[in-house]
C-alpha cells in the first residue's frame, strides 16, 4: 500500500484526458515505478472510464510542447483518444500534441470575453480547443487557428468538422510570425499568444495582426515571490514591448492561469492596445 502522503502527492499529478490518465512523475518524495504501477491499476479499478495510464517523465518540451518521455503504465497502450470540454469534443494523440485540462477555465474565460463579429487570431493554437470553443460561444465572424506542428494542424482539421465550425474556424498550418506577415496583417481585432516561451518575442507580430485598436491575450511564465508584485510585472514586460514598437496599452489586467513548477507561475496578460498617432 503506498502511504497517505506519497499517495496525496500523486493525486494532485494526475491529468484524465478524455479515457487516458497521465501522472505526472514527482521530482521529490521517492516514489518508485512499482508505486506508480500500483497506483495506474488502482486509477484504472476507481474510474471506470479510464482505459489506459501513463506515466509522463518530464515536462512538455521543444517546438511543438509535446511529451516524447511517456512510459506505458496499466491498461491499454494507447496514445490517441477524444477530449471533451465546454460541450466540444477534440481527437487529440497525447504523444504528438499538446494538449492539457489545466487550461479548461481559461479557454471557456477568453471565449466569453469575444463579442459578436469580431474576428480573431490565434497564434499557438494547438489542435484547436481555444478557436472552437470561441467559435462555439461566442459568435467571431473568423478565427483563424495556426500551429507550426503539422500532426496539431492535421488533429485541428478533424476537430473544426467535428464541431461544425468550419465556417467560422480557418486552420493554418505554419510559423504564426509567417502567416500574420504573408496574409493576416490588419486583420484581427484579438489576439491570442498562448505560448509562454514566444509570446513576448511575437508581440509585434500580434500587434502586425490588429487592426489598429484590439486586445492581446499575452501568456508569460513569471517567477512567484510573496509580495513581489508579479502580475504587475508581467503587466510591464507586455507594455514594454507593446511601446516600443509605437503601439501604446489602453488597459491591461494579468491573472494566474497556473502553477507550472516551484515558484513559477502561468499567467495572462489582457491587454487593450491602440497603434499611437
Ligand atoms: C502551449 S501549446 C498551445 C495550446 C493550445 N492553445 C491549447 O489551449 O490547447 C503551443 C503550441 O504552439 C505551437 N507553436 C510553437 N511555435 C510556433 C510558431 N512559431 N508558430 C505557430 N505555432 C507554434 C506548438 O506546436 C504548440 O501546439
Amino acid at each position: 500500500m503506498l502511504g497517505r502522503d506519497k499517495a496525496a502527492l500523486l493525486w494532485k499529478r494526475i491529468d484524465i484526458i478524455g479515457d487516458i490518465a497521465v501522472i505526472k512523475k514527482p521530482i521529490h518524495g521517492g516514489v518508485s515505478i512499482e508505486d506508480l504501477r500500483l497506483v495506474a491499476g488502482e486509477l484504472l479499478r476507481r474510474l471506470p472510464h479510464v482505459r489506459s495510464v501513463w506515466l509522463a517523465t518530464g515536462p512538455v518540451g521543444g517546438l511543438f510542447k509535446v511529451r516524447r518521455d511517456l512510459l506505458h503504465l496499466a491498461g491499454e497502450k494507447r496514445t490517441s483518444t477524444v477530449y471533451r470540454e465546454h460541450g466540444a469534443e477534440f481527437l487529440v494523440d497525447i504523444s504528438k500534441v499538446f494538449i492539457t485540462p489545466r487550461l479548461s477555465f481559461e479557454h471557456l474565460r477568453v471565449a466569453r470575453l469575444v463579442k459578436p463579429g469580431e474576428t480573431v487570431v490565434n497564434m499557438f493554437a494547438g489542435v484547436g480547443v481555444f478557436s472552437i470553443i470561441i467559435a462555439l460561444k461566442s459568435r467571431p465572424s473568423k478565427v483563424y487557428s495556426i500551429d507550426i506542428n503539422p500532426d496539431a494542424y492535421r488533429l485541428m482539421i478533424e476537430n473544426i468538422r467535428l464541431n461544425r465550425v468550419e465556417d467560422v474556424v480557418e486552420p493554418m498550418l505554419g510559423d504564426s510570425a509567417r502567416i500574420v506577415s504573408e496574409s493576416l496583417r490588419g486583420v484581427a481585432d484579438r489576439v491570442l499568444m498562448p505560448l509562454p516561451d514566444l509570446a513576448l518575442d511575437y508581440i509585434g507580430h500580434a500587434l502586425d495582426a490588429l487592426r489598429g485598436r484590439g486586445w492581446l491575450h499575452v501568456y508569460l511564465h513569471v517567477d512567484y515571490e510573496r509580495g513581489k508584485g508579479h502580475l504587475r510585472r508581467a503587466c510591464k514586460l507586455v507594455e514594454a514591448e507593446v511601446e516600443r514598437r509605437g503601439w501604446r496599452v489602453v488597459e491591461a489586467k494579468a491573472r494566474v492561469v497556473r502553477s507550472v513548477g516551484p515558484k513559477l507561475l502561468q499567467v495572462v496578460v489582457d491587454a487593450v492596445v491602440r497603434r499611437d498617432g
